[in-house]
Parts: C-alpha cells; sequence; structure tokens
C-alpha cells in the first residue's frame, strides 16, 4: 500500500518550499513507517532549500522529528507499531571501519530507508538527512526510531532528533567540556544555546555566549550562560580573554559554521583549548590561519558531527533528565506551527525571532 500524505518540499535550489502530496510506501525489510507528531525546522533545512548541502533536488525537509510507529517491515524488532520514537540520522552499521573500530558515533555507513518517497508524478525526493519528516508521515530505516518515554511532549521530544543534541553533545561528547573550564560559545540559537546548558550539565565554571543578536543573548542567559557578549559591539576575541584571566577560554564552539567566527572562536580559546566546530559551512568557504598559530597555540580543533550522539545510548537518557526537570527542553520550543508555516518559519529565524519552530501534526 501506498499512504498519500502532505509534506513539505523544496523544489529547487533557492525556491520557496511547497506543501504538496507525496506517496510513501509501506515499510519493506528493515523499514518503519512513522507517523509524525512534530519536527522543529533547524538551520540545516535552510541549507538545503539554499543549496548548501547538495543539489539533489526535490528534497523533503525536516529532519528533528517524533512520532508513532505506525508499522514495520520484516525483520523489524527493536520497534513496533505504537512505540513513541525520536528520529535519528545516525542509524549506526556496526560494519564500517568506524563501527567496527569500537567508535560507532563516526559510522560512515549509516542506515536510511530503501525504498523512496516521492511527489505524485513519481519524482523521487531525497529525504533531509535521510528523514523527511515535514510530513504527516515518514518512511525510515527502523534504526532511524529511537524509543523513549511517551510522557515527554512530542514538540520537545524532536528536538533531541538534531539541532539540541548535536549542540548538546558538542559540549558533553565531542570537547568534552569537563568540571572547572571555561566555555565559550559563538552562535546562540538553537544549536548555540543547547551547547551552552551542555556546558551547564558537565559543571563548567564560566559560559560565555556570544551572538549578534540581543534576543538571543538573553534566551543563552536563561540556559544557563554566565556571560555575554554582543559581537557587534565588542570584540569577541578581547571579551572572552577579559573574562577568562586573560587567556581564552578552554573550550570555543562555534555553532554558526562561518570563517570568521571560527576564526574568532580558533583565536579565542587558551593554548592547548579546544575548538568544536559544530556549525555547518557551505561549500565556497574558505578559511586561512597562518601555520605557526595552529601549532603553537596547540590543542585541538575537532568538528562535531551530530555532538558525537549514539541515539540509542543518549535519547532515552536526556528524556529522563528533560522529565525531571533537568534538562529544559521545552525553553527551546518558541512557537508551533502548522505544516504551511514552514517557509515563514525560515524568515523568523533568518531575522532571530525564534529558537525553534516545531511543526505539530
Ligand atoms: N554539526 C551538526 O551535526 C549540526 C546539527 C544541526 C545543526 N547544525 C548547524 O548548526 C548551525 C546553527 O544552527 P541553528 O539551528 O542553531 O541556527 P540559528 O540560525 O537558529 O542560529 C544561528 C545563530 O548564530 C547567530 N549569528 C549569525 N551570525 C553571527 C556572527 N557573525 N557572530 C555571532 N553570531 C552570529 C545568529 O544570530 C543566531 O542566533 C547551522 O549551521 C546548522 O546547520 C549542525
Ligand atoms: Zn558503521
Ligand atoms: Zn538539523
Amino acid at each position: 500500500m501506498t499512504h498519500e500524505v502532505r509534506g513539505v518540499v523544496a523544489p529547487a535550489k533557492g525556491a520557496k518550499v511547497e506543501v504538496t502530496t507525496i506517496l510513501v510506501p509501506d515499510p519493506g525489510p528493515g523499514e518503519a513507517l512513522v507517523r509524525v507528531q512534530a519536527c522543529g525546522v533547524c538551520h540545516t533545512d535552510l541549507h538545503y532549500r539554499e543549496g548548501g548541502i547538495g543539489d539533489d533536488y526535490p528534497y523533503l525537509l525536516g529532519h528533528e522529528a517524533a512520532g508513532v510507529v505506525e508499522s514495520v517491515g520484516d525483520g523489524v524488532t527493536h520497534v513496533a507499531p505504537g512505540d513513541f520514537v525520536i528520529l535519528n540520522w545516525r542509524a549506526v552499521c556496526g560494519e564500517c571501519r568506524a563501527c567496527r573500530r569500537g567508535r560507532p558515533w563516526y559510522c560512515f555507513n549509516t542506515h536510511n530507508a530503501r525504498q523512496t518517497m516521492t511527489l505524485a508524478d513519481g519524482t523521487v525526493l531525497s529525504p533531509a538527512l535521510g528523514i523527511g519528516a515535514f510530513a504527516e508521515k515518514t518512511l525510515v530505516a527502523a534504526g532511524q526510531c529511537t524509543k523513549v518515554n511517551p510522557a515527554a511532549r512530542p514538540e520537545v521530544a524532536g528536538l533531541l532528533g538534531c539541532g539540541v543534541m548535536a549542540g548538546l553533545g558538542a559540549a558533553i561528547n565531542t570537547a568534552p567540556v569537563v568540571r572547572g573550564d571555561s566555555v565559550a560559545v559563538i552562535g546562540c540559537g538553537g544549536v548555540g544555546d543547547a551547547a551552552v546548558f551542555g556546558a551547564v550539565l558537565n559543571g563548567a565554571r564560566t559560559i560565555i555566549a556570544v551572538d549578534i543578536d540581543s534576543r538571543k543573548l538573553e534566551w543563552a542567559r536563561q540556559f544557563g550562560a554566565t556571560h555575554v557578549i554582543n559581537s557587534r559591539e565588542t570584540d569577541p576575541v578581547e571579551g572572552i580573554r577579559a573574562l577568562t584571566e586573560g587567556n581564552g577560554a578552554d573550550v570555543v564552539i562555534e555553532a554558526i559554521g562561518r570563517p570568521e567566527t571560527y576564526q574568532q572562536a580558533f583565536y579565542a580559546r587558551d593554548l592547548a583549548g579546544t575548538v568544536v566546530l559544530v556549525g555547518v559551512p557551505t561549500p565556497d568557504m574558505r578559511i586561512e590561519l597562518p601555520l605557526l598559530d595552529i601549532f603553537g597555540r596547540g590543542g585541538a580543533l575537532k568538528s562535531s558531527w551530530y555532538g558525537d550522539c549514539l541515539p540509542e545510548r543518549d535519547f532515552p537518557v536526556l528524556i529522563d533528565l528533560y522529565l525531571q526537570g533537568r534538562l529544559p527542553l521545552d525553553k527551546f520550543v518558541s512557537e508551533t506551527i502548522a505544516l504551511d508555516a514552514v517557509e515563514e518559519a525560515f524568515a523568523k529565524m533568518e531575522r532571530g525571532e525564534v529558537l525553534r519552530s516545531v511543526v505539530t501534526l
């Protein structure tokens, strides 16, 4: 059987997104059909629309989602119809060279559904990050479904599926921040604020939030930033050094993905400190740094893919922390919107009016 549902599609590079009919097949072996309940609007969806990620249009956008498993294909045992799940884009293969060496959070061959979803005329859709959840139903590999406590509201649970996990994980897994560290986070959208809270969770001493938008800095304070710097007004490298006894921060997390802010992160860290790039750059971006500074400043320059998370390990724990009142996921949800308001949500994101707009279905 094929399911005819509504979904949000980016038809061509730079073109506005459209709500249109999409066709979703019943799950085949190893696949799951999920009735999506909520899906957050992440900056990565906008990168897809603008051509920053690839050229495989049309894209079925949306990838920060929670929902209920409707049916599963042959051989699927770890989830069943009725399960409340968060969708993930790291269904590890267990067989690639990263998995075999015991580093599955780097898995180089993650699973997605084998069958395709299409437009009504049969045009094959590329689901964003192998998910495509701005849709009433979506088809994923069963391993992309992580079962969590259904007491969590879908609109907050879904956020762990991408941006919040990426930011939290950049701090708690990739860096990792340790008790007593000074931490700076450059760019305080949903991802950056999650990194701020990750620094709180791991016991950072000083947490400096940097953004060009004062509203974002106020929100960052609510997540636990101890200091804020508006980098339109204050040079962030000087500002971060001034707040860290002239030294720079132990960990600087870049959550925008731009050369100039990466450079700020590079110079705002202490000697032997760590830079974590969690923001996603576009293919045209370049950076030039004196090689001697890379050597002489020492430390580590890391990238964080999905916060180095393992969904099966991390999502259930983080949902429990949320349900115990120890992880303020509700604060990320600025508004809930309908499927046809994604284009407007992109504009609000660009104007800095929201942390997360979440589509509810
Ligand atoms: N690594 C991953 O696995 C992963 C996962 C999800 C998202 N991301 C990426 O993380 C980045 C952030 O995503 P988001 O959803 O939080 O985006 P967002 O648009 O909500 O937030 C970006 C923030 O950066 C600020 N900003 C922009 N330019 C700035 C500058 N020059 N100096 C200081 N602040 C500046 C904005 O005011 C905004 O607050 C994006 O590049 C996204 O693609 C990465
Ligand atoms: Zn693997
Ligand atoms: Zn995302």
